[in-house]
């Protein structure tokens, strides 16, 4: 349905040839305003209206935050966006009055008014002023998730291997693994139903991790400051889990499916790592500063008494159970630590690296032991296929592998993807495969044979 909507777009704009026809800027008019523009009032409603749910919470496109005071002059990627007294030299004002590319917003929202750029073009010349006072938690804005981005950022095969679960944009839904049918989707009972029943929201925000218990009947989904705990049986939400201090990126369980591991926190700030009990829903354990930035990797070994983690620090760490002391650090990958995967011996972990490359590091010698290279862009997730000495790899180069650690070589590759690939799992034999990334398709495929046998697209 979006697809189409993509396709439109160009041609709406269009003109002659399919050529883009750009939209003129903004006209710059004047206004009447005596009074020193009021920030609160009158610039900040323009802003949540018509900016913030690209550049606040759990999207900050451009590296643009506008959520707090400082981080709204700070910019993003490219640095300042207001220069107080001079709009010429301000991204934010050049950019929202199509001055300067890139246009903002993008073409398919709400642009500013003439009289609403005119009013933050005066309140740059005034200063840019804004109320200091609030040193407390600033504003979050959590919206929707925009409509043209349907990421799967999550996907588990059920135990049985008839079904698939995926997690697409803000949904979550069972997907029948032989004909790719949607069977039905998870509803957060609390949100609006949207009028399509096949896209009832299952959290708020952008879905960013989800697991399923080894059992098959718990399915635990991670989104912006919030996790959910599904009773997989009746599709209902058994236990919420709250206060995450931002995005909770990595989800695993123990392999009694007793305890559930999530991995999260602010990007170069604070890693975040907690752990729940699945039955009752309490957190059983917190640990205190597990990495300097946010963890994206989280992983129980095989009996349960050790956890694994992997961050953006770079770092591989391991933590005793459960008192959460830090046992080990492992120091290797030149680029973030995607995910994490321990062995079904409990003797090696291996890790997924925004550097390309898998590593295997022994446990007890705390060495590493192999760095496997081939993927060309960043891992983003790695599995231990059951007992065997295989793992499941996803990338940003679009392919799913299977590797052997014992000698690094490939064992299989699943083509067809198109786009950068976020999540992938499979059954414990490793029979069936399921992926899913950027595309919003999920693609199963026979794990032995490396055949697709369905692609789902769940835009
Ligand atoms: C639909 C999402 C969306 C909306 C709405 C949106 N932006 Fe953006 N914004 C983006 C994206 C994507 C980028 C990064 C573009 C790039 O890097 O090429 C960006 C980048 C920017 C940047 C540059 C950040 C940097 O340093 O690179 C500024 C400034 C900005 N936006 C301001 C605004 C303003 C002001 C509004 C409201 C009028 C707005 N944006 C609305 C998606 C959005």
């Amino acid at each position: 349905m979006y697809s189409a909507l993509l396709l439109l777009g160009p041609l709406v704009f269009g003109q002659g040839e399919g050529k883009k026809k750009e939209l003129p800027p903004i006209e710059v008019v004047k206004i009447d305003h005596k009074s020193p523009v009021d920030f609160n009032k009158e610039i900040w409603p323009i802003l949540e209206a018509k900016c913030a749910f690209c550049h606040s919470g759990n999207v900050k496109e451009g590296q643009y935050d506008m959520a707090t005071g400082q981080a709204l002059i700070k910019g993003g990627k490219r640095g300042v966006a207001l220069v107080a007294g001079k709009p010429e030299e301000s991204n934010l004002y050049m950019m929202s009055g199509r001055m300067k590319k890139p246009h903002m917003p993008l073409k398919s929202e709400e642009p500013f008014t003439p009289k609403e750029l005119a009013l933050v073009r005066l309140w740059i010349e005034q200063g840019a002023k804004m109320p200091t006072e609030q040193r407390q938690k600033p504003k979050v804005v959590i919206s929707a998730p925009p409509k043209l981005v349907q990421p799967i950022h999550g996907v588990a095969v059920a135990p049985d291997k008839k079904t698939v679960f995926a997690a697409v944009a803000n949904r979550i839904v069972e997907v029948d693994a032989k004909e790719g049918k949607v069977l039905r989707t998870f509803r957060d009972e609390s949100l609006t139903p949207e009028k399509d029943p096949l896209k009832n929201p299952g959290h708020l925000s952008l879905i960013e991790s989800m697991a399923l218990s080894p059992d098959g009947l718990t399915l635990a989904t991670g989104a912006y400051q919030e996790v959910s705990l599904w009773d997989v049986k009746t599709g209902k939400i058994r236990h919420r889990l709250k206060d995450f201090s931002e995005r909770v990126v990595s989800l695993a369980f123990s392999a009694n499916g007793k305890l559930l591991a999530t991995g999260g926190g602010a990007p170069t700030e604070e890693g975040e790592v907690r752990l729940f009990d699945v039955s009752t829903g309490k957190e059983t354990l917190k640990l205190k500063a597990p990495h300097s930035d946010t963890v994206f990797g989280v992983s129980f070994s095989p009996d349960g008494k050790i956890l694994a983690t992997g961050g953006a620090d770079k770092f591989l760490r391991t933590w005793e159970l459960p008192s959460g002391k830090l046992l080990k650090s492992f120091e290797g990958h030149t680029h973030h630590v995607m995910d994490v995967s321990w062995k079904g011996d409990g003797k090696s972990i291996v890790t997924a690296g925004a550097d390309q490359v898998l590593k295997v590091w022994s446990y007890e010698n705390g060495e590493q032991i192999r760095t496997i290279p081939g993927h060309t862009k960043q891992i983003t997730r790695v599995v231990f296929v059951g007992t065997k000495p295989e793992v499941l790899t996803c990338s940003g180069d679009q392919t799913v592998r299977v590797w052997n650690v014992d000698n690094g070589s490939t064992v299989r590759n699943f083509g067809g993807s198109t786009d950068f690939l976020y999540a992938v799992a499979s059954s414990s034999d490793g029979a069936l495969v399921a992926s899913g990334g950027e595309e919003g398709t999920l693609r199963i495929y026979n794990g032995s044979t490396g055949n697709l046998i369905k692609s789902v697209s769940l835009k």
